[in-house]
């Protein structure tokens, strides 16, 4: 070959070679997706949640997986926001409806702050904030309260529940929080329970009826709306048909105590709500901490495989995820280990743990790691929990959305909480039919429940107890009076100590203080008893023995008032009637009728108690179901 062919050779080798690298470039190129555009799957929100949940899945960690079954209260990280990014926890809490912060916008910078550092990871997954707006978000002074479960069982009016819980995640979701631990669908089967005001009573028929109502009520049409939250059924299953003196709790004698129940009349007393509300699509359920003893002892219901597995996700075909209560794990047994594995094989997927939160997770992973906790346990509650994520929008959305703070506490929710406070009014004696009043008599109002606002939210109001110095805002049944019968000449003696002459008709609202869980619970040594204060009982005995009375019951449950009737014409139970009182003084002349009816029964005496329709010798001083009209 001559130079000049070698060299016009090794040109268009040259050539050649240079254009199959570009060509081999640009084919590289086009195929790598460019980082920027090519989100990863998980973060697209046209695709269907079910291949969001498998895309992000894939790419997590078993770290970040136990993370996010890891719920933590605020207490245990605001000295330590990071943490939150450090373990991927997936919720924080605030417990007991503490108030926090006197604003949405307060509540909001706060979790946003939180959030922010949850979104700072390697996969950015949003935490979700949880808190007990059980009847109204009462974790904020100025929110709309509406009448505990036990007045709306009394109302019986699903509709009305679905509209207070509606209002109630409008109000929960202007603070910024995305997930409220109510429906409690409880059946309450002793009245000496802490808890009864939080059932809509005895009859699983009624809390079945209110289940699917009240879910659809907070959650919406669509989880990721600004008026919707991720509701919770709890306590999963049984809480309030747990045996007098079989708890072990503290001071208390039937809370979180052992349902001694066969599987049948479990099922039938307590199981049928959670069916509902499985229907109604609830995306969480809270396990219960009480036990169940179906033949071989008693077993707490966080360890329950049965029950939590093979009932509620396969049988019932819950698809959320189970939220175990407050610290509960712990009391599966004393060994950590044990607690941990047995919680979650049996079918926790998200534990409230609620402080030792690295505990907890570098538990489970040691439990996951022996092999004692499949990996599939972990990717099916890593699965549930996600997927009500998605739901949320809390990937597209994590941050609050105060557009409707203004809403809060309005003249318009507070037009439904007093709706609601009138319809929950139970009339159970009208002698000479004494009501409606007129509204022109000269009245004088006695009583520990007349003039105090914290008596009439009850527990679970600004704080976990409740307070008589309520943290809430709201009008008394006194102001109610004022408001609803201007004309009337009103005298306010709270002990009925000033004079009792020249008064047309007396009415004494009679109130228990507040008090949650098993606190409440009557027995040695409680504060709560189920009986008048002698206060109260000495003013219904002065003012009904000096002129026509009406006996008002402050109360979350039935009080015992046999021995305390004679000369009361009337008699009303109000509940715990949130934040409006004029929604008790509504009836009282007659802007509206007496509807409401009883949830529980009524004993003559609580050592009457348990007493519940059906019994064999059922013999209440007022029966379940009762209630007269006007
Ligand atoms: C409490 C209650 C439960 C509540 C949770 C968080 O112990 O049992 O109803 O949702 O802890 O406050």
């Amino acid at each position: 070959m001559g130079a000049s062919t070698a060299r016009l050779t090794r040109s268009r080798l040259l050539i050649a070679f240079t254009a199959v690298i570009a060509a081999a470039l640009v084919a590289w190129f086009l195929a790598v997706p460019d980082e920027a555009e090519a989100e990863p799957a998980y973060l697209d929100p046209s695709l269907p949640v079910a291949e969001r949940v498998a895309d992000l899945l894939g790419r997590m960690t078993i770290e970040e997986k136990v993370g996010q079954m890891a719920q933590a209260q605020i207490p245990a990280v605001e000295d330590d926001p990071g943490a939150v990014g450090d373990f991927g926890l997936g919720s924080l809490l605030s417990g007991g409806s503490e108030a926090l912060h006197d604003t949405p916008e307060e509540w909001a910078a706060m979790i946003d702050g939180y959030q922010r550092e949850a979104l700072d990871t390697r996969l950015g997954i949003p935490m979700v904030y949880g808190i007990d707006a059980v009847h109204g978000n009462a974790s904020l002074p100025g929110a709309t309260i509406f009448p505990h479960n036990i007045g709306l069982g009394a109302a019986a009016d699903p509709d009305l529940a679905e509209r207070a819980a509606a209002i109630t995640a409008i109000e929960t979701r202007a603070a910024g929080i995305r997930w409220t631990f109510a429906p409690c669908l409880c059946v309450a089967r002793d009245s000496r329970w802490g808890r009864t005001y939080e059932s809509f009573g005895e009859d699983p028929a009624l809390a079945t009826a209110m289940a699917d109502d009240v879910v659809r009520g907070y959650q919406g049409e669509d989880l990721s709306l600004n008026t919707s939250v991720l509701a919770t059924a709890k306590h999963y299953v049984g809480d309030g048909g747990t045996a007098y003196g079989s708890s072990t709790t503290g001071s208390y004698t039937i809370d979180q105590g052992v349902t001694e129940l066969s599987e049948e009349e479990l099922r039938r007393l307590h199981l049928e709500p959670f069916r509902a509300a499985v229907e109604a699509g609830v995306g969480s359920v809270m396990a219960s901490f009480s036990s169940t003893d179906l033949g071989d002892g008693p077993l707490k219901v966080h360890a329950d495989g049965h029950l939590l597995t093979t009932v509620l996700k396969e049988e019932l075909g819950f698809e959320g995820f189970v939220v175990s209560d407050w610290a509960a794990i712990y009391q599966i047994s004393d060994d950590y280990s044990t607690a941990v594995r047995e919680a979650v094989n049996a079918g926790i997927d998200m534990v409230m743990v609620p402080d030792e939160y690295e505990a907890f997770i570098s538990q489970l992973l040691e439990e996951v790691d022996a092999g004692r906790v499949s990996e599939d346990r972990i990717d099916d509650a890593v699965s549930r929990i996600l997927t009500q994520k998605f739901e949320l929008g809390l990937f597209e959305h994590p941050f609050a959305d105060t557009s409707l703070a203004a809403e809060v506490g309005s003249a318009e929710h507070r037009a439904v909480a007093r709706e609601a406070a009138a319809a929950s009014q139970v009339l159970l004696r009208n002698e000479n039919a004494l009501l409606p009043l007129s509204g022109e008599e000269s009245i004088y109002v006695a009583g520990s429940g007349a003039d105090a606002l914290g008596r009439q939210l009850g527990g679970w109001s600004g704080t976990w107890q409740g307070s008589v110095d309520a943290v809430n805002e709201g009008t008394t049944i006194l102001e109610g009076i004022g408001e609803v019968a201007p004309e009337a000449a009103v005298q306010y003696s709270p002990t009925a100590s000033e004079p009792l002459d020249g008064h047309d008709v007396g009415i004494v609202a009679v109130a228990e203080n507040p008090y949650a869980e098993g606190v409440g619970d009557v027995g040695p040594g409680n504060a709560h008893d189920m009986k008048l204060s002698e206060q109260d009982a000495e003013a219904v005995e002065r003012v009904c023995g000096a002129m026509d009375c009406v006996v008002i019951v402050v109360s979350g449950r039935p009080v015992e008032l046999e021995g305390h009737l004679d000369g009361v014409d009337a008699l009303v139970a109000a509940w715990l009637p949130g934040s409006e009182g004029a929604g008790v003084a509504d009836p009282l002349f007659g802007h509206v009728p007496y509807t409401g009816t009883l949830p529980v029964s009524w004993p003559g005496l609580v050592a009457d108690e348990p007493v519940n329709v059906g019994d064999a010798d059922y013999d209440p001083l007022f029966a379940y179901g009762f209630g007269l009209r006007t």
